[in-house]
């Protein structure tokens, strides 16, 4: 892709591959949105209606006109850099926010996401949470959160906590916890609220069994976000896969690290009892 391309196609490459690097996205696992800001359409191709108005299943008011760069369903995204008129679209919801229809993309005759109920959800909840912040949705199966949703009875608050005792930026990276959604079908409806009203107030939710969710002011963020989630995951098993796990960050030294950033963890989560992960 030349550096010419749109600045978002440029981004949405970046972010794509960097999740096909990191053994994120086989097949056509995963999928991105991106909340376009009028700032970043220069040198835009040409948006024009391509298709007819298709509605949502929930009307969303407060994504009333906005336009979102979405990847594909079925759609590998290792190959986005390759065609990514192929695989990803440009799509704007209508006046009342209950019917998109695509303005670019997804040549021939590509749809997107299957999820993408959860993600335009999702973002209708973050904007109004962060005063138009928050732009960019990734849906990932990141294999170290995945594992460990295998590996042990979760709640919100027991995951959030092991994270945080897992690696010592994790606290500083998400005082607000990430959310523990107990499996449900993939695609459907609950699950998409489920996620939208978690991702209001958490950065992160896991998909038991499945993935997970992350938000960021722009795909950077939130792929940094899930990155260093996973990677706390990681750490986690690699210690257990030694047989025995000698110490952990207590629930004091979190306490400080969060302190000494000036953030406030979530405190049901830095209360929770996570003393059996340590065993
Ligand atoms: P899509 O190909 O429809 O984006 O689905 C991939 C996926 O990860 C579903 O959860
Ligand atoms: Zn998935």
């Amino acid at each position: 892709m030349s550096k010419d391309a749109p600045v978002f196609i440029q981004e949405i490459i970046k972010t794509s591959s960097d999740m096909w690097q990191k053994g994120w996205a086989e097949a056509n696992g995963g999928n991105i949105s991106l909340r376009l800001k009028p700032e970043k359409m220069g040198n835009a191709p040409e948006l024009r209606p391509k298709s007819e108005w298709f509605t949502l299943e929930k009307a969303l008011p407060g994504l009333a006109g906005e336009k979102f760069l979405v990847s594909g369903t079925g759609k590998f995204l290792r190959n986005i850099s390759l065609f990514p008129e192929k695989n990803v679209g440009v799509v704007e919801l209508d006046g009342a926010g209950a019917r998109y229809r695509l303005l670019w993309g997804f040549e021939p005759d590509g749809r997107p996401t299957s999820e993408l109920e959860a993600h335009l959800r999702t973002h209708e909840a973050v904007k109004e949470a962060s005063n138009d912040v928050m732009h960019a949705v990734i849906h990932t199966h990141a294999p170290n959160l995945i594992a460990l949703s295998y590996a042990l009875e979760l709640t919100t608050e027991t995951l959030t906590k092991l994270l945080w005792q897992s690696h010592a930026e994790c606290v500083v990276g998400f005082p607000g916890g990430i959310e523990f959604i107990p499996w449900m079908m993939a695609g459907s409806p609950e699950i998409a609220e489920a996620t939208a009203t978690a991702l209001r107030v958490r950065p992160l939710a896991v998909w038991q069994f499945h993935g997970v969710f992350g938000t960021g002011r722009n795909l950077d963020a939130a792929f940094g976000i899930i990155d260093m989630a996973d990677k706390a995951a990681q750490i986690y098993l690699m210690a257990r896969s030694t047989g025995r796990i000698a110490c952990t960050l207590n629930t004091d030294q979190v306490r400080r690290i969060a302190a000494n950033f000036k953030v406030v963890p979530d405190a049901a989560a830095l209360a929770a009892d996570t003393s059996a992960f340590f065993a």
